[in-house]
């Protein structure tokens, strides 16, 4: 890595175009319920909370998010389609859809970009159908378990650049 990349990772501009890295969040369905929904699982955080921990963490990281919930398959399989050379990342929190849904797997893999997978809670400590992700093999990586930190760890990720 030279001088230039390692000063573009640090004030968290993408190396190549030091422009900010543009991170589209997306979230999945009953995600809109948190902070009541099962909050022994999910905790009491709501998602307007973590889009407010998000905001903040991406601004000072130099980071540009887009923080985006359906409980629609086709609409969240849509904003992959659309992230398309307008993001550089997209870190999702697919929901129930991560054990069930083979086209937001076929989306993520028919874009070009970078994915992260995120859950709040660990979904290999839970019910067997959870242990499955059907978008698992297509993503970069998978962030599970933290609760909210999950989103914030998932900045850290996309900002960091090269890990290897
Ligand atoms: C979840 C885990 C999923 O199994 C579940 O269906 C969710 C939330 C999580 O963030 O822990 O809705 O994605």
């Amino acid at each position: 890595m030279n001088a230039l990349w390692i000063l573009a990772l640090e004030v968290g501009v993408h190396p190549i175009s030091f422009s900010p890295v543009k991170i589209l969040f997306l979230n999945g369905p009953n995600l809109n319920l948190l902070g009541t929904r099962e909050p022994e699982k999910y905790g009491r955080t709501t998602l307007a909370e973590i889009e407010q921990r998000v905001s903040e963490r991406s601004a000072r990281l130099g980071a540009e998010v887009e923080f985006r919930q359906s409980n629609q398959e086709g609409e969240l399989v849509g904003w992959i389609q659309q992230a398309n050379g307008k993001f550089d990342w997209i870190v999702i929190n697919a929901a129930a859809y991560t054990h069930t849904s083979i086209a937001l797997r076929d989306a993520i893999a028919a874009v070009q970009i970078p994915t992260i997978e995120i859950h709040l809670s660990n979904i290999h400590a839970r019910e067997e159908f959870r242990h499955k992700s059907l978008i698992a093999a297509v993503c970069t990586g998978q962030i599970a378990g933290f609760g909210p930190t999950s989103y914030l760890l998932a900045i850290e990720a996309c900002v960091s650049g090269n890990w290897l």
